[in-house]
Protein backbone atom coordinates (compact mmCIF):
# COMPACT_ATOMS: atom_id res chain seq x y z
CA UNK A 1 0.00 0.00 0.00
CA UNK A 2 2.72 2.35 0.74
CA UNK A 3 4.83 1.68 -2.38
CA UNK A 4 1.48 2.22 -4.22
CA UNK A 5 1.15 6.01 -2.72
CA UNK A 6 5.02 6.84 -3.46
CA UNK A 7 4.38 5.74 -6.88
CA UNK A 8 1.43 8.10 -7.06
CA UNK A 9 3.19 10.45 -5.69
CA UNK A 10 6.02 10.72 -7.85
CA UNK A 11 3.62 10.51 -10.82
CA UNK A 12 2.58 13.78 -9.53
CA UNK A 13 5.46 15.35 -9.17
CA UNK A 14 6.97 14.23 -12.94
CA UNK A 15 3.29 15.95 -14.58
CA UNK A 16 3.95 18.98 -12.52
CA UNK A 17 7.87 18.94 -13.59
CA UNK A 18 6.30 18.69 -17.07
CA UNK A 19 3.95 21.62 -16.82
CA UNK A 20 6.85 23.94 -15.65
CA UNK A 21 8.64 22.90 -18.73
CA UNK A 22 5.75 23.84 -20.89
CA UNK A 23 5.03 26.62 -19.49
CA UNK A 24 8.33 27.95 -19.45
CA UNK A 25 8.78 27.29 -23.39
CA UNK A 26 5.98 29.13 -23.62
CA UNK A 27 7.08 32.35 -22.25
CA UNK A 28 10.32 32.02 -24.30
CA UNK A 29 8.24 32.00 -27.24
CA UNK A 30 6.46 35.16 -26.76
CA UNK A 31 9.62 37.14 -25.52
CA UNK A 32 11.24 35.91 -29.31
CA UNK A 33 7.80 37.33 -30.74
CA UNK A 34 8.63 40.93 -29.21
CA UNK A 35 12.31 40.89 -30.49
CA UNK A 36 11.51 40.29 -33.29
CA UNK A 37 9.20 42.98 -33.40
CA UNK A 38 11.47 45.60 -32.19
CA UNK A 39 9.50 46.11 -29.44
CA UNK A 40 10.89 46.75 -25.61
CA UNK A 41 9.00 46.42 -22.20
CA UNK A 42 5.76 44.73 -21.54
CA UNK A 43 2.64 44.78 -23.95
CA UNK A 44 -0.75 45.67 -22.15
CA UNK A 45 -3.09 42.93 -23.93
CA UNK A 46 -6.13 44.36 -24.63
CA UNK A 47 -9.77 42.48 -26.04
CA UNK A 48 -12.52 44.05 -27.82
CA UNK A 49 -15.25 42.62 -29.75
CA UNK A 50 -16.14 43.65 -33.21
CA UNK A 51 -18.76 46.57 -33.31
CA UNK A 52 -18.04 47.27 -30.01
CA UNK A 53 -15.06 49.92 -28.39
CA UNK A 54 -11.62 49.48 -27.94
CA UNK A 55 -9.42 51.30 -25.03
CA UNK A 56 -6.03 50.99 -25.07
CA UNK A 57 -4.01 52.64 -22.29
CA UNK A 58 -1.06 54.62 -21.89
CA UNK A 59 0.19 55.14 -18.66
CA UNK A 60 2.31 58.62 -17.60
CA UNK A 61 3.99 58.59 -14.73
CA UNK A 62 4.73 62.93 -14.73
CA UNK A 63 1.51 64.12 -15.83
CA UNK A 64 3.32 67.11 -17.45
CA UNK A 65 4.97 64.94 -19.58
CA UNK A 66 3.82 66.58 -22.82
CA UNK A 67 2.08 65.90 -25.92
CA UNK A 68 1.34 61.96 -26.45
CA UNK A 69 1.24 60.34 -29.44
CA UNK A 70 -0.53 57.10 -30.44
CA UNK A 71 0.22 55.48 -34.00
CA UNK A 72 -0.47 52.11 -35.18
CA UNK A 73 2.34 49.54 -35.47
CA UNK A 74 1.43 47.73 -38.49
CA UNK A 75 1.97 50.74 -40.92
CA UNK A 76 2.85 53.24 -38.41
CA UNK A 77 0.03 55.44 -39.36
CA UNK A 78 -0.17 57.91 -36.93
CA UNK A 79 -3.54 58.14 -35.22
CA UNK A 80 -3.52 60.91 -32.34
CA UNK A 81 -0.99 64.18 -31.80
CA UNK A 82 -2.06 65.14 -28.10
CA UNK A 83 -5.75 65.43 -27.83
CA UNK A 84 -6.26 65.96 -31.79
CA UNK A 85 -6.93 63.10 -34.01
CA UNK A 86 -4.62 62.92 -36.73
CA UNK A 87 -5.71 59.99 -38.54
CA UNK A 88 -8.29 60.25 -41.35
CA UNK A 89 -10.22 57.75 -39.62
CA UNK A 90 -12.58 59.28 -37.28
CA UNK A 91 -13.16 56.48 -35.60
CA UNK A 92 -9.81 56.98 -33.20
CA UNK A 93 -9.97 59.09 -30.11
CA UNK A 94 -7.88 60.26 -27.11
CA UNK A 95 -8.59 60.09 -23.50
CA UNK A 96 -6.78 62.24 -21.70
CA UNK A 97 -6.50 62.56 -18.04
CA UNK A 98 -3.40 63.20 -15.82
CA UNK A 99 -2.31 59.45 -15.56
CA UNK A 100 -3.95 58.36 -18.67
CA UNK A 101 -4.08 58.78 -21.99
CA UNK A 102 -6.08 55.73 -23.38
CA UNK A 103 -6.99 55.36 -26.61
CA UNK A 104 -10.17 54.66 -28.03
CA UNK A 105 -11.23 53.01 -30.95
CA UNK A 106 -14.79 52.60 -31.62
CA UNK A 107 -16.56 50.20 -34.18
CA UNK A 108 -13.75 47.71 -34.05
CA UNK A 109 -13.43 45.04 -36.54
CA UNK A 110 -11.15 42.29 -37.05
CA UNK A 111 -8.93 44.57 -39.31
CA UNK A 112 -7.73 46.31 -36.02
CA UNK A 113 -6.08 43.74 -34.14
CA UNK A 114 -2.60 44.06 -34.11
CA UNK A 115 0.24 46.09 -32.14
CA UNK A 116 -0.63 50.08 -31.11
CA UNK A 117 2.18 52.02 -29.37
CA UNK A 118 2.42 55.58 -27.65
CA UNK A 119 5.01 57.29 -26.75
CA UNK A 120 5.72 59.85 -24.35
CA UNK A 121 7.85 62.71 -24.82
CA UNK A 122 9.49 62.16 -21.54
CA UNK A 123 14.03 62.39 -22.01
CA UNK A 124 14.71 59.83 -23.16
CA UNK A 125 11.49 59.24 -25.17
CA UNK A 126 8.84 56.42 -23.88
CA UNK A 127 7.75 54.02 -26.10
CA UNK A 128 4.44 51.79 -24.53
CA UNK A 129 2.68 49.00 -26.31
CA UNK A 130 -0.88 47.63 -26.31
CA UNK A 131 -1.41 44.53 -28.40
CA UNK A 132 -5.30 44.64 -29.44
CA UNK A 133 -6.77 41.08 -29.64
CA UNK A 134 -10.55 41.08 -31.49
CA UNK A 135 -13.17 38.83 -30.55
CA UNK A 136 -16.41 38.29 -32.07
CA UNK A 137 -20.03 38.35 -29.87
CA UNK A 138 -22.66 35.78 -31.53
CA UNK A 139 -25.71 35.17 -29.60
CA UNK A 140 -27.48 31.85 -28.44
CA UNK A 141 -31.17 31.04 -28.21
CA UNK A 142 -31.64 27.91 -25.55
CA UNK A 143 -33.93 25.58 -27.16
CA UNK A 144 -32.99 26.69 -30.91
CA UNK A 145 -33.27 25.46 -33.86
CA UNK A 146 -37.04 24.75 -33.16
CA UNK A 147 -38.94 24.89 -29.58
CA UNK A 148 -42.39 23.51 -29.24
CA UNK A 149 -44.96 25.08 -26.63
CA UNK A 150 -48.72 23.98 -25.96
CA UNK A 151 -50.68 26.30 -26.58
CA UNK A 152 -52.40 28.63 -23.32
CA UNK A 153 -48.88 27.88 -22.01
CA UNK A 154 -46.41 30.39 -21.54
CA UNK A 155 -42.67 31.56 -23.48
CA UNK A 156 -39.67 32.29 -22.20
CA UNK A 157 -37.04 33.03 -24.67
CA UNK A 158 -33.30 34.00 -23.63
CA UNK A 159 -30.84 35.38 -26.10
CA UNK A 160 -27.37 35.12 -24.61
CA UNK A 161 -24.75 36.91 -26.04
CA UNK A 162 -21.10 35.00 -26.39
CA UNK A 163 -18.07 36.75 -26.38
CA UNK A 164 -18.81 39.52 -25.71
CA UNK A 165 -16.72 41.84 -24.17
CA UNK A 166 -19.40 44.51 -23.44
CA UNK A 167 -22.92 44.92 -22.94
CA UNK A 168 -25.15 45.43 -25.85
CA UNK A 169 -26.56 48.67 -25.85
CA UNK A 170 -30.03 47.72 -27.34
CA UNK A 171 -31.22 43.78 -28.08
CA UNK A 172 -33.92 44.20 -31.02
CA UNK A 173 -35.93 40.65 -31.53
CA UNK A 174 -38.33 40.12 -34.43
CA UNK A 175 -40.87 37.41 -35.28
CA UNK A 176 -41.63 36.88 -38.41
CA UNK A 177 -39.25 39.54 -39.57
CA UNK A 178 -41.08 42.26 -37.78
CA UNK A 179 -39.63 43.92 -34.77
CA UNK A 180 -41.91 43.26 -31.92
CA UNK A 181 -39.93 45.23 -28.75
CA UNK A 182 -42.11 47.88 -29.35
CA UNK A 183 -45.07 46.77 -30.22
CA UNK A 184 -47.61 46.54 -26.59
CA UNK A 185 -48.93 43.58 -27.54
CA UNK A 186 -50.84 42.19 -24.42
CA UNK A 187 -48.89 39.96 -22.33
CA UNK A 188 -45.83 39.87 -24.18
CA UNK A 189 -42.58 41.73 -22.80
CA UNK A 190 -38.86 42.04 -23.18
CA UNK A 191 -36.64 42.21 -21.00
CA UNK A 192 -32.82 43.13 -20.39
CA UNK A 193 -29.97 40.95 -18.65
CA UNK A 194 -27.03 41.39 -17.75
CA UNK A 195 -25.55 39.12 -20.74
CA UNK A 196 -28.48 39.91 -22.98
CA UNK A 197 -32.37 39.68 -23.30
CA UNK A 198 -35.20 37.96 -22.30
CA UNK A 199 -38.94 37.96 -24.34
CA UNK A 200 -41.87 36.05 -22.31
CA UNK A 201 -45.34 35.66 -23.50
CA UNK A 202 -47.64 34.82 -20.63
CA UNK A 203 -49.87 32.75 -22.42
CA UNK A 204 -49.35 31.25 -26.03
CA UNK A 205 -51.51 31.74 -28.61
CA UNK A 206 -51.52 30.34 -32.58
CA UNK A 207 -50.42 33.59 -33.54
CA UNK A 208 -47.25 33.66 -31.54
CA UNK A 209 -45.68 30.90 -33.68
CA UNK A 210 -42.84 31.42 -36.17
CA UNK A 211 -39.32 32.25 -36.52
CA UNK A 212 -37.84 34.43 -33.51
CA UNK A 213 -34.71 36.36 -34.03
CA UNK A 214 -32.86 38.28 -31.30
CA UNK A 215 -30.22 41.07 -32.66
CA UNK A 216 -27.82 42.51 -30.52
CA UNK A 217 -26.63 45.96 -31.55
CA UNK A 218 -22.64 44.32 -31.21
CA UNK A 219 -23.20 40.46 -31.89
CA UNK A 220 -24.33 38.43 -34.35
CA UNK A 221 -28.04 37.50 -34.08
CA UNK A 222 -30.01 33.90 -33.31
CA UNK A 223 -32.95 32.80 -34.55
CA UNK A 224 -35.37 30.17 -32.84
CA UNK A 225 -38.63 28.45 -34.77
CA UNK A 226 -41.36 28.60 -32.30
CA UNK A 227 -44.20 25.53 -32.71
CA UNK A 228 -47.22 26.45 -30.79
CA UNK A 229 -49.16 23.13 -30.15
CA UNK A 230 -53.12 23.66 -30.21
CA UNK A 231 -54.54 22.13 -26.91
CA UNK A 232 -56.76 19.33 -28.90
CA UNK A 233 -54.82 18.55 -31.66
CA UNK A 234 -51.96 15.79 -30.81
CA UNK A 235 -48.67 16.44 -32.18
CA UNK A 236 -49.03 13.34 -34.74
CA UNK A 237 -51.55 14.64 -36.22
CA UNK A 238 -49.88 18.44 -36.96
CA UNK A 239 -48.42 16.27 -39.91
CA UNK A 240 -51.89 15.23 -41.33
CA UNK A 241 -52.46 11.97 -39.32
CA UNK A 242 -55.45 10.52 -38.27
CA UNK A 243 -57.60 12.86 -38.01
CA UNK A 244 -60.19 10.94 -35.90
CA UNK A 245 -57.60 10.81 -32.96
CA UNK A 246 -57.90 14.80 -32.48
CA UNK A 247 -61.27 15.35 -33.01
CA UNK A 248 -62.35 13.81 -29.63
CA UNK A 249 -65.10 11.93 -30.24
CA UNK A 250 -63.65 8.68 -30.37
CA UNK A 251 -61.72 7.31 -27.28
CA UNK A 252 -57.89 7.09 -27.85
CA UNK A 253 -56.57 3.52 -28.17
CA UNK A 254 -54.28 3.78 -25.26
CA UNK A 255 -57.14 5.10 -23.22
CA UNK A 256 -58.64 1.82 -24.46
CA UNK A 257 -56.07 -0.48 -23.70
CA UNK A 258 -56.13 1.14 -19.95
CA UNK A 259 -59.71 0.61 -19.43
CA UNK A 260 -59.17 -3.12 -20.81
CA UNK A 261 -56.16 -3.62 -18.18
CA UNK A 262 -58.22 -2.01 -15.03
CA UNK A 263 -61.28 -4.74 -16.62
CA UNK A 264 -59.26 -7.88 -16.68
CA UNK A 265 -57.52 -6.89 -13.08
CA UNK A 266 -60.53 -6.83 -11.50
CA UNK A 267 -61.80 -9.86 -13.03
CA UNK A 268 -58.41 -11.48 -12.23
CA UNK A 269 -58.88 -10.02 -8.77
CA UNK A 270 -62.28 -11.07 -8.17
CA UNK A 271 -61.60 -14.94 -9.39
CA UNK A 272 -58.32 -15.37 -7.54
CA UNK A 273 -60.81 -14.30 -3.67
CA UNK A 274 -63.79 -16.66 -4.80
CA UNK A 275 -61.36 -19.47 -5.59
CA UNK A 276 -59.30 -18.66 -2.23
CA UNK A 277 -62.72 -18.60 -0.41
CA UNK A 278 -63.93 -22.00 -1.94
CA UNK A 279 -60.22 -23.62 -0.91
CA UNK A 280 -60.59 -22.03 2.77
CA UNK A 281 -64.26 -23.32 3.77
CA UNK A 282 -63.57 -26.46 1.99
CA UNK A 283 -60.32 -26.98 4.60
C1 LIG B 1 -35.29 33.10 -39.30
O1 LIG B 1 -35.09 34.47 -39.61
C2 LIG B 1 -33.73 34.86 -39.81
C3 LIG B 1 -33.69 36.33 -40.11
O2 LIG B 1 -34.63 37.04 -39.38
C4 LIG B 1 -33.12 34.06 -40.94
O3 LIG B 1 -31.75 34.38 -41.07
C5 LIG B 1 -33.27 32.59 -40.66
O4 LIG B 1 -32.79 31.85 -41.77
C6 LIG B 1 -34.72 32.24 -40.40
N1 LIG B 1 -34.80 30.83 -40.08
C7 LIG B 1 -35.73 30.01 -40.56
C8 LIG B 1 -35.64 28.58 -40.18
O5 LIG B 1 -36.64 30.44 -41.24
Amino acid sequence: MRAFVLILLSLQLLVYTADAVVHRRHVGTQEGDTNALDVSGPIKEVLAQTGGTAALPCKLSDPGAGIVTWLRRRDRQLLTVGTATHSVDSRFMVRPSTSDWTLLIRGVTLQDAGLYECQVPTVPVQHQFARLKITEAYSVIPGAPDLHVKQGSSLRLECQLISATEPPIYVFWYRQGRMINYDAEPGVKVEPTNTGSILIVDKTKPAHGGNYTCKPSNARSAYVVVHIIEEEEKPAAMHGGDRRSSSGSAPSPSILLTLIFLLSASWFHRTISRHVGQYRSTT
